[in-house]
């Protein structure tokens, strides 16, 4: 009796080492991948400020962006500020302890997004390339203003949960500026694909695949009530 209470807690303790050891992989896991994000941010903000003071447009775009130059520098400003702001906003600990800086960052990228998204659904009327193209930019400038507007909706209702929802669709649709100089150079560099092919196809790779993983981290969320949401889950995307 008593050898069997004896393995019983040998077995809790193994048990507890290792669920201990795995959730400090994920943390770590977590973290790279929240830094990983925080780089690529800095980077295409880097390169968006160069392009916007420059006019150094990637080639087969400039005679379009110089006609439009109202439309892409408001969305370009716009896109800025919500990209910047869109990492810090994952932090938990940013979250739990500044709630105050939150807030103001939270209402400094939905009005980059409002100025952003107007500008980027103006350009998208006008994209290079076809109809594809144009619909693949346009879809994504309705779902970035839809994400935001449903995420500040939900925190006005406190619905923290759908907050939180909304927000990580809202982030993974941010990032599509990242994605986008991701996809590009690798279907022209490593997949051969003329510009021309290229751009409307990366105009759906580059915000349908983020969509889908953010779908895949929120089904994985417990969602008992909304106050456990609004405390637990997942640091970063
Ligand atoms: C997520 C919603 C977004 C949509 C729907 C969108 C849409 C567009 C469209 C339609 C264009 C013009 C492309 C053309 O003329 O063919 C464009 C260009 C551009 N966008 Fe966005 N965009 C989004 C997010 C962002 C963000 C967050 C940034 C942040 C920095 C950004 C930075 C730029 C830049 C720099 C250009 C100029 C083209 C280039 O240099 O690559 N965009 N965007």
């Amino acid at each position: 009796m008593q050898a069997n209470t004896h393995e019983t807690r040998r077995i809790d303790a193994g048990e507890e080492r290792r669920r201990r050891r795995w959730q400090m992989i994920r943390r770590l896991l977590q973290a790279f991948g929240w830094g990983v994000m925080l780089l690529l941010a800095v980077v295409v903000v880097a390169y968006a400020g160069f392009v916007l003071v420059t006019g150094a447009f990637p080639a087969p775009l400039r005679p379009s962006l110089a006609v439009h130059r109202v439309a892409i520098s408001a969305h370009i400003v716009g896109g800025i500020v919500a990209l910047a702001i869109a990492p810090l906003q994952l932090v938990p600990q940013l979250r739990r302890r500044g709630a105050a800086a939150h807030r103001w960052l939270g209402r400094a990228a939905m009005l980059g997004m409002l100025v952003g998204g107007l500008g980027g659904l103006a350009m998208a009327a006008v994209a290079y390339g076809n109809l594809a193209s144009r619909l693949g930019f346009g879809t994504m400038a309705l779902g970035w203003l839809t994400t935001a507007w449903l995420g500040y909706w939900a925190i006005r209702a406190k619905q923290v949960a759908a907050h939180r929802r909304w927000m990580l669709r809202n982030i993974a649709l941010t990032l599509a500026a990242v994605t986008l100089r991701l996809w590009l150079p690798l279907l022209l560099k490593v997949g051969h694909l003329p510009f021309d092919t290229a751009y409307p196809l990366v105009a759906w790779l580059c915000w349908v695949p983020n969509l889908l993983i953010a779908e895949a981290i929120i089904q994985r969320w417990p969602r008992p009530s909304g106050v456990r949401l609004a405390h637990s889950g997942p640091a970063t995307m």
